[in-house]
């Protein structure tokens, strides 16, 4: 299936790249002048090579790490396709740096918080990002972390390494039980529904806050108080927009059982870290599992890696092989398609196209 996206994919372009040059012939030389494109990372080959078959000349920042901001800003003048990750901060002076003749910008991410969506509709440039392919992932990585917190796994682990373990013991590294919990989930969309549907597979209750889902996978909807109250687990499954930034901050954690794990898999400005550090500390919540924090990467003298009750990952939510894969895979489709003046077949900002 995999395949027969690609192939689909390609052949379509190759028929339209050859029609244009048949039907178009009188202006073949002007318009065949290759798009200027810049790639910010070396992405998988699966997306890569499908933008080299359509248009083989092409930059790409093969650097460890993400270009400079300066970098950035010099490599972008004048492109007219722009292949980002969430690394990269697409703003006002990016757009202005890549000048009027830009046609598509296309993240290889499904988050658009790094990129200013307003300025650039205003712009009338598309958005590409990249849904749906890495939803089970991100909510594989979520389980993982719910599971990892409940049950001590890396503090375990590290206690085990740094020699401590003498024998078994009934009261050694005690946790929490998923089955008959409850799970809230904040954020009802498609990686918090795929949330719920593992969770059935535990034996948890699910609940969630969301004013715009529907129940499903045995879900019920409630208001963000009383699933705080209720939630032995709770689950963010937001964007990173104004409104929630800091959704979680002292007065939400203050909400929470005594007992509650916080897990966050969404992006690190939805959740306060300091009013965390302090829910965590003094043991007003049992733990947290993080997946994003805020800055990335979070600084090695951030408080809260000094807390055995939190559990910290480097931003790993998609990162499997086949879902990173298709995640290049639908950045080149919208980087092509946007190239071509066709619409982006997934647009973060489809009032572009009002
Ligand atoms: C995204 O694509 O927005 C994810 O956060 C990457 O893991």
């Amino acid at each position: 299936m995999q395949t027969d996206g690609i192939f689909q994919s390609t052949d379509k372009a190759m028929t339209r790249v050859g029609l244009f040059y048949f039907w178009h012939e009188p202006d073949y030389t002007l318009d065949m002048t290759p798009p200027k494109i810049l790639i910010t990372r070396l992405i998988p080959d699966l997306g890569l090579n499908l933008v080299k078959e359509h248009f083989p000349t092409l930059e790409v920042f093969t650097a460890d790490l993400p270009p400079t901001r300066e970098q950035l800003l010099e490599k972008v003048r004048g492109v007219d396709g722009l292949l980002c990750l969430l690394t990269e901060r697409i703003d006002t002076e990016l757009m202005d740096a890549i000048g009027p003749q830009v046609k598509v910008i296309s993240s290889m991410s499904v988050g658009v918080d790094h990129i200013d969506l307003a300025e650039a509709t205003k712009r009338g440039i598309p958005i590409g990002n990249t849904p749906g392919v890495l939803t089970d992932a991100t909510a594989d990585q979520a389980f993982a972390l719910l599971l990892a917190a409940a049950r001590r796994i890396t503090e375990a682990e590290r206690f085990l390494r740094a020699g401590k373990w003498i024998t078994w013991c009934p009261s050694l590294f005690l946790g929490a039980d998923l089955h008959g919990a409850t799970l809230g989930i904040v954020g009802f969309g498609r990686i918090g529904q795929a949330v719920a549907k593992r969770a059935q597979g535990f034996g948890l209750r699910v609940i969630y806050h969301d004013p715009t889902a529907q129940p499903a996978f045995g879900s019920q909807p409630a208001e963000l108080d009383d699933l705080l109250r209720e939630s032995d687990f709770v689950s963010i499954h937001v964007p990173l927009t104004q409104k929630t930034k800091h959704l979680v901050d002292a007065e939400f954690l203050s909400k929470m059982k005594s007992n509650a794990v916080l897990v966050n898999t969404a992006r690190g400005g939805v959740v306060d870290q300091t009013a965390l550090y302090v829910a965590l500390k003094s043991k007003r919540i049992f733990a947290a599992a993080l997946d994003v924090t805020d800055p990335e990467p979070l600084p090695m003298d951030s408080p809260l890696l000094e807390l055995e009750n939190c559990i910290i990952v480097p931003h790993l939510g998609s990162a499997s092989k086949w879902t990173r894969d298709q995640m290049s895979l639908l950045a080149a489709q919208n980087l092509i398609a946007g190239l071509n003046g066709e619409r982006l077949p997934h647009c973060a900002n489809p009032d572009v196209y009002r």
